[in-house]
C-alpha cells in the first residue's frame, strides 16, 4: 500500500504520506542539519530522516516553512481569478512536497525514538486504526498535523447550535468553520417533517442538530467508513443515537424522506489528499448527484436543503447562474435562500493569497422543492 524507498542505512523503508505526492528517490538519516541542507536535498528528491532532538527538528521545519512560503500580496482581485486559484493550489502542492521531505522514523508500536520526542502512539492509532508491525518513515509536518488533530479529537469542538461538542478524528470533515450550522439551526423546520436524510454526514453534526431540533427519524449516510464511525460516537455522546440510523452508503438510503439535507464539497477542483475530498470535488460531482436524486427521494410536500458557499464563483470556478441551472435540470425550485457571512479567521486573513475571494464569500442554505 505504501511505497518502499532506499535509505542511507542500506535498507528499504516504507514511506507513508497522506497526499498524492510522489515518494522521494531516497532517504538519508541525519542527526543534525540546517534548513538549507534539508531543502537542498529535498529539491534533489532526497528526504532527510531526522534522528536528533525532536524540538530541533521542529525548529528546522519552521525555518524551512519561512524560506519556502513567500508571502503573496493579494488584496486586489487579480485579472484572471481562475488562474490565480490554480497557481495558488500548485504553489501549495509544491511547498507541501518540499516540506514533507523532512521526515522521522516511526518504530514498531508507533514508537518515536528521538531525544525529547512526545508519545505519538495515540495520535497515530487515531490515524491508522491499528498498530504497525514494522517501522516506517513519516514526514514530520504530517506527524505534527496528526498530533494537532488528535488533540482536537479528544477536546472536541463546541457547537453553539447543538449545545454540545463534536469530536472529529483526522480523516473526517471537521465543522470548525460552523456558520452553516447557524443556518441549519434557524431554517424553518416544518413540524410535519418526521423523516430526514442527511447525505454525507461526516462527523454527524447536521443529523445531531436536526435530532436536537426534534426530528424523530433521521438516516445519515457517508461513503467514508471513518466518518460513519465518528458520527456513531458523536450520536451516542450527544444522546441522539435513538433517532438516527447510520449507513455507509453512496448518497441516498432506500425510500423517501420529508427533508433531505446535504453539505457537499464546495469547490469543483481536484483534491490532493483523501482529507481534501470533503472540500474539493472535481466537476461538482456530489452536488450534481445529490440534486439529481433529491426529487425522487422526497415525500410529497418535502424539501431538500442544500448548503453551499459562493466561493467557487468568486474564484471563477463556477458561473454565477450555474447553480440555478443545476436546480432546473434536477426539477427543483428554490422556496427560500438563507445567507450567512463566514466568521472564521481565514475570511479576514489578508495574507491569504485567496483573500480577494474569501472576503466576499457568502454561505447559503437553499430550501428546494420538487416541481
Ligand atoms: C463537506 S463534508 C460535510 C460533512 C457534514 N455533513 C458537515 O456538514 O459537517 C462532505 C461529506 O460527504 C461525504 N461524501 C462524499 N461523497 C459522498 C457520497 N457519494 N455519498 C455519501 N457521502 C459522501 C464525505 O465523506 C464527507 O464526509
Amino acid at each position: 500500500m505504501y511505497p518502499l524507498i532506499p535509505t542511507s542505512r542500506q535498507t528499504e523503508s516504507e514511506w507513508r504520506n497522506q497526499s498524492t505526492q510522489k515518494p522521494p528517490h531516497k532517504a538519508v538519516y541525519m542527526q543534525d542539519a540546517n534548513a538549507d541542507t534539508v531543502l537542498k536535498a529535498a529539491y534533489e528528491h532526497t528526504a532527510t530522516v531526522w534522528t536528533g532532538d525532536f524540538h530541533q527538528a521542529k525548529q528546522v521545519l519552521a525555518a524551512m516553512k519561512k524560506r519556502v512560503r513567500k508571502p503573496v500580496k493579494s488584496k486586489q482581485t487579480p485579472a484572471d481569478v481562475q488562474t490565480a486559484f490554480h497557481t495558488h493550489r500548485m504553489r501549495q502542492a509544491q511547498q507541501s512536497r518540499v516540506l514533507n521531505m523532512l521526515a522521522v522514523e516511526i518504530g514498531v508500536g508507533f514508537a518515536l525514538d528521538m531525544p525529547r520526542a512526545p508519545d505519538v502512539r495515540a495520535a497515530l492509532l487515531d490515524v491508522y486504526g491499528e498498530d504497525n508491525a514494522s517501522s516506517f518513515l513519516l514526514p514530520l509536518n504530517q506527524l505534527l498535523g496528526f498530533i494537532g488533530a488528535h488533540e482536537w479529537h479528544k477536546k472536541g469542538i463546541e457547537i453553539g447550535a447543538l449545545d454540545g461538542r463534536i469530536h472529529v478524528p483526522f480523516g473526517v470533515f471537521s465543522p470548525l468553520r460552523g456558520e452553516y450550522l447557524d443556518l441549519l439551526a434557524t431554517a424553518p423546520l416544518d413540524k410535519r417533517f418526521q423523516t430526514v436524510f442527511d447525505i454525507g454526514t461526516g462527523s454527524g453534526v447536521i443529523a445531531a442538530l436536526l435530532a436536537k431540533r426534534g426530528v424523530p427519524h433521521i438516516t445519515a449516510t457517508d461513503t467514508n467508513p471513518q466518518a460513519v464511525a465518528c458520527a456513531a460516537a458523536n450520536f451516542a455522546r450527544l444522546g441522539v443515537e435513538g433517532r438516527i440510523t447510520l449507513a455507509e452508503k453512496d448518497l441516498f438510503p432506500e425510500g423517501r424522506a420529508d427533508l433531505i439535507v446535504c453539505n457537499p464539497p464546495w469547490l469543483p477542483a481536484k483534491p490532493t489528499s483523501p482529507i481534501e475530498t470533503a472540500l474539493y470535488d472535481p466537476g461538482h460531482a456530489m452536488l450534481k448527484a445529490f440534486l439529481g436524486g433529491a426529487a425522487a427521494h422526497l415525500n410529497d410536500g418535502g424539501e431538500a436543503w442544500l448548503i453551499m458557499s459562493d466561493l467557487a464563483e468568486h474564484l471563477g470556478l463556477r458561473a454565477k447562474d450555474e447553480l440555478d441551472k443545476m436546480f432546473q435540470t434536477a426539477s427543483l425550485k428554490v422556496i427560500e435562500t438563507l445567507h450567512i457571512k463566514p466568521k472564521h479567521g481565514k475570511a479576514f486573513d489578508e495574507s491569504d493569497p485567496l483573500a480577494f475571494a474569501r472576503s466576499q464569500e457568502t454561505t447559503s442554505l437553499y430550501r428546494l422543492k420538487a416541481v
